[in-house]
């Protein structure tokens, strides 16, 4: 695909392969292996295209810019994958129902907060997922001071989230129990969250490997499926950063295929193959 250029499609060098990984890096933590120019190509050219260049060169020139942040932003969006869906990886859901929002009900009804974290929430299906298993494990916790924090880099996926409008087809992983609870319709063949439940979501635009404004602790932290796409020292560094904002005894979810190498480290004790719980 390098050095190539099809009739109407913009030239892609080399050199602007490795300036995309670059940024890509710079701006987002996010890894391409050398591997994966074909995968860059197709996700940017169609920003090269939309904004009127005929070459990555022009287009990245544009983005770099001082006046080019605005399509720094939507060429990060560009750069993410997004795949999810409702109760990814059920296991977590079940953990969460039984064990960890007990827990903060008991804390919350006697006037404390409860907090969770879904740390990289993509188009919402994992943070709505978590406020129905908050709902259905304590029915009243939208009139406590409970929260899910949901953020994402992309603020595209963070917009479309904070809807809580799906296609029906979409929502087949939601418990038939749940959806009727939980969502309405919204149109032809679409469902929206709708009630109480809609008061406990906070959605947020926010990068993982830069600062984070938030004060308080979790309860429970889903990071899942986000540090596949970076390397190895990025991986390490956000999980010892997401250990300290565990309170004592809270959790980290991760996804099916990840690892917390340097657990010890972190204050985190591996309970199940990717559940893993902070020291008391
Ligand atoms: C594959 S989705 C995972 C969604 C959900 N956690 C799940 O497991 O179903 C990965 C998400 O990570 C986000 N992401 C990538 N780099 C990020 C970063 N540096 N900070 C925050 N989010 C990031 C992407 O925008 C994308 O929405």
């Amino acid at each position: 695909m390098r050095g190539t250029q099809l009739a109407n499609e913009p030239d892609f060098t080399e050199a602007d392969f490795q300036r995309v990984r670059r940024i890509a890096q710079e701006e987002a933590g996010i890894h391409f292996p050398e591997s994966k120019s074909t995968l860059v190509y197709s996700r940017v050219s169609r920003r090269v295209r939309e904004t009127g260049h005929t070459s990555f060169r022009a287009y990245l020139d544009s983005v770099q810019a001082p006046d080019g942040r605005a399509e720094m932003e939507n060429l990060i969006c560009a750069l993410t994958t997004n795949v999810t869906n409702f109760f990814r990886e059920k296991n977590h859901f079940v953990h969460l129902e039984e064990v960890v929002i007990p827990a903060m009900a008991a804390r919350v009804r006697a006037g404390g907060r409860g907090r969770i974290w879904s740390a990289a929430c993509s188009t919402g299906q994992e943070p709505w997922s978590i406020a129905m298993s908050i709902m259905t494990a304590f029915p009243d916790a939208a009139s406590h001071d409970v929260r899910v924090l949901a953020t994402d880099i992309n603020s595209q996926v963070v917009a479309q989230a904070a809807t809580g409008i799906y296609p029906e087809e979409e929502t087949e992983a939601i418990p038939p129990n749940k959806k009727s609870q939980f969502m309405e319709p919204y149109g032809q063949g679409i469902l929206r969250f709708g009630g109480s439940i809609c008061r406990l979501p906070a959605f947020r635009v926010l990068n993982l490997n830069a600062t984070w404004p938030m004060k308080g602790m979790f309860s429970a932290i889903f990071c899942r499926n986000v540090v596949i796409y970076f390397d190895e020292a990025t991986r390490e560094h956000l999980w010892r950063r997401l250990a300290d904002k565990l309170e004592p005894g809270g959790f980290l979810y991760v996804g099916h295929s990840e690892r917390v190498a340097t657990k010890n480290e972190c204050g985190l004790e591996q309970i199940a193959p990717t559940i893993y719980r902070k020291d008391h």
